[in-house]
């Protein structure tokens, strides 16, 4: 039976954060990492920081985006280019007779500091997961959804996850398990300057003499992850994350690329001091967020300093990845 406005799948996924960043990808279009990288999916203790899509079928052509219609062009990174191109399987695989109906998309952002575009990704590619299933082949459908957002598939998989790449392919898979990171938090801090397009930092990490250089440096940093996964070693990994930090913003801002205002420069000085005293560590993605990790048990000495700076920061968890909401 089909009704005028029928909703045919609901999802969540969880915005993310860059371990290994990932700087550098193949072109506008496909958007395929030129390196090796790690990240993480993260939400609130609740999980409650997420994105919510839904796929409906209408007869029109329509989609929103936190409440705002969109309209359907070819422009890249379109979720519409992604649902038109699996449209005839998903109706088939319905029994709904396709003819003048779409599939249309409705997609809420809640609480994201950084990292929704993975997240957008993920939930419309769990939407289409779970009713293709098996019919899908997970590492092109990854390639898909890559198209909309390079790093699609730390939110898809969810924990920890490295995504390897020969530059013609990326595939992600998970390396630890959300829920081994119950002892830390992520204090999540935001700065109130605007973000620049993640396509600035792309376009830009290439030009330095020193890319190729980076290209190496990354892999081995992914490499290194797993071993200390294997041998429990978890805070190593949050310093490798600070280390390929500092790596990185080094190399952006050698090409005219600066994320890292004062205000950050400044708070981030204070977390590094307070590193002589307890364990933490930073991360700034392409984003105008500091995100510290530090042990639950340090989490107020973590705060003072953040509200000290002015902050409003959110305590953060490392998150599972994408999720059903019809077949759990
Ligand atoms: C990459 O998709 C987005 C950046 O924020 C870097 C990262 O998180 O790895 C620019």
């Amino acid at each position: 039976m089909y009704k005028k406005e029928m909703e045919i799948s609901s999802s969540t996924a969880f915005p993310t954060i860059g371990i290994v960043l990932l700087g550098g990808i193949s072109d506008q279009n496909r958007r395929i990492p030129m390196h090796d990288s790690a990240g993480i999916a993260y939400s609130d203790e609740k999980q409650s920081v997420r994105t919510v899509t839904s796929l409906y079928i209408s007869d029109i052509r329509e989609g929103y985006f936190n409440g705002n219609k969109i309209t359907p062009n070819n422009s890249y990174r379109s979720p519409f280019r992604i649902i038109e191109k699996y449209e005839s399987q998903i109706f088939e695989k319905l029994g709904i007779v396709q003819k003048n109906r779409f599939i249309c998309f409705r997609s809420e952002n809640h609480g994201i500091l950084s990292g929704s575009s993975d997240s957008g990704a993920a939930a419309l590619g769990k939407c289409i997961h779970s009713i293709l299933g098996n019919d899908l082949n997970l590492e092109d459908f990854e390639n898909d959804l890559r198209s909309v957002s390079e790093s699609v598939g730390r939110s898809f998989y969810g924990g920890l996850t490295v995504t390897e790449t020969d530059r013609k392919m990326a595939v992600t898979r998970t390396v630890a398990d959300w829920n081994i990171f119950k002892d830390f938090t992520i204090l999540g801090c935001p700065f109130p300057e605007p973000r620049k397009p993640s396509d600035t930092i792309h376009e830009n990490i290439v030009k330095s003499n020193l890319y190729e250089e980076r290209v190496k440096t990354a892999k081995d940093r992914v490499r290194k992850l797993e071993s200390l996964i294997k041998d429990g070693k978890l805070d190593e990994i949050f310093e490798i994350a600070q280390e390929d930090t500092e790596d990185y913003h080094r190399m952006i801002e050698s090409v005219g690329v600066k994320i890292i205002n004062r205000d950050m420069r400044n708070f981030i000085e204070d977390i590094k001091a307070s590193q002589k005293e307890f364990w933490s560590s930073y991360i700034v993605t392409g984003g105008t967020n500091v995100f510290v990790v530090c042990h639950n048990r340090n989490l107020e000495k973590v705060m003072d300093i953040a509200v000290g700076n002015a902050m409003k920061p959110l305590k953060l968890k490392i998150s599972p990845g994408a999720k059903s909401m019809d077949n759990p």
